[in-house]
């Protein structure tokens, strides 16, 4: 039997051969969750903060003297038994409710690596899929990462974004930054600061919501990479609006929570009602409840602070995933009629990622180019 090109063309983009269910489709934080990426602690390796860009990404609220004493290394075994049971767990959740789940390729991120411009001495994780890759609409966005050890963390999810390409997903990286030494400023305050040298951003910077994007300028994101987001994006008819003097440090998704259409959950420590963007002032507000600390502390310097707490996954407008460690938010959110289904991540402040960090959402059951604004 012969085939004609155009059969051999449609038989390799059938996207039911090859485990998802189509081309991306995720405009925004909360519509109904179809399929996901949930990340993986094995092959993990936490940077030394030696390297600046990797001071400036995990500890720029720590001085010169202080991160001296900090080492890096991989993670203990326990912690990523305990992490990998937390994440089997999530998933069994998920795949409950019908979401079609895909897992990052294994990666060794120990192994070191270099450019003509400078050597990293590992990688880092794939614990968190949401910090690097940008999901617009049907578009697969690679965010270009200010730190080093992260310069080819997507490796463990190219064979899934080779497969939506397949499936007809544009699929499209941002200029690899050169990521040199001018780069990285330190301050009058003795921090290091990120410089505008060239567009630097992560993925987590952002949070969408149809049309309108919300863009954190800070430590992970400077305003030369909100301008080259903004010049792929606005002619396909998006706004991209900044989001400045919130959170000087790393992503958006501990500070603002998008939880329906009409619905914000605020980080009371950062927002105020000055700062709030002003698209989501019309928006009832949840200001988040103070955070109960009671995870283990599996490291003297955890890469986030508790407000992790309130980093959560929207699987529908009327279901989310919270940590079980936080009641008064679940009250917060069971009040506003979001049902809840407490989880848990014993290490996600050490690690550095909540719910919505160890996630990326492919696929939503959500009409593309709504304007929740207008
Ligand atoms: N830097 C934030 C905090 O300490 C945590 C952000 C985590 N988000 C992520 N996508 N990894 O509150």
């Amino acid at each position: 039997m012969t085939i004609t090109t155009e059969q051999a063309a449609a038989s390799e983009s059938r996207p039911a051969a090859a485990g998802i269910s189509g081309p991306v489709r995720s405009p925004d934080e909360f519509s109904p969750l179809r399929e996901v990426v949930v990340g993986r602690a094995r092959g993990a390796f936490i940077p030394s903060p030696r390297d600046i860009s990797a001071w400036l990404a995990l500890y720029s609220h720590l001085g010169a003297a202080q991160v001296a004493e900090i080492q890096g290394g991989a993670l203990p075994a326990q912690v990523v038994a305990d992490t990998e049971e937390d994440l089997e767990t999530l998933v069994g959740t998920l795949r409950g409710l019908g979401v079609v789940v895909h897992r990052p390729a294994e990666v060794d991120h120990t192994r070191p690596f270099s450019t003509p411009h400078w050597e990293s001495p590992s990688g880092m994780y794939s614990y968190c899929p949401r910090d690097l890759t940008l999901i617009v609409g049907d578009t697969i966005i690679e965010t270009p990462s200010s730190v080093r050890a992260r310069y080819h963390e997507l490796d463990g999810l190219r064979e899934l974004f080779q497969r939506y390409l397949r499936a007809g997903s544009p699929w499209i990286s941002a200029p690899k930054p050169q990521l040199r030494d001018e780069l990285y400023e330190i301050g009058v305050d003795g921090l290091p600061a990120l410089g505008e040298q060239e567009p630097a951003f992560e993925a987590a910077n952002v949070l969408r919501c149809g049309l309108d994007l919300f863009y954190q300028v800070s430590s992970s994101g400077n305003e030369f990479g909100r301008i080259w987001l903004e010049s792929v994006l606005a002619p396909r008819g998006y706004r991209v609006h900044p989001v400045r003097d919130v959170y000087p440090f790393t992503h958006l998704d501990s500070t603002i929570s998008l939880i329906r259409p009409g619905l914000v959950l605020l980080n009371p420590e950062r927002v105020t009602e000055h700062t709030i963007p002003s698209a989501l002032r019309g928006w009832d507000r949840i200001w988040c409840p103070a955070m109960r600390e009671l995870r283990t502390h599996s490291t003297a310097h955890p890469l986030s602070s508790p407000w992790l707490g309130m980093n959560l996954l929207m699987v529908s407008p009327e279901l989310a995933i919270v940590d079980a460690a936080q009641p008064d938010l679940i009250a917060a959110l069971e009040q506003r009629g979001v049902g809840v289904l407490p989880h848990t991540l014993r290490h996600g402040q050490a690690l550095g990622g909540g719910f919505h960090c160890v996630t990326l959402d492919t696929i939503r059951d959500a009409p593309s180019g709504v304007d929740y604004f207008a």
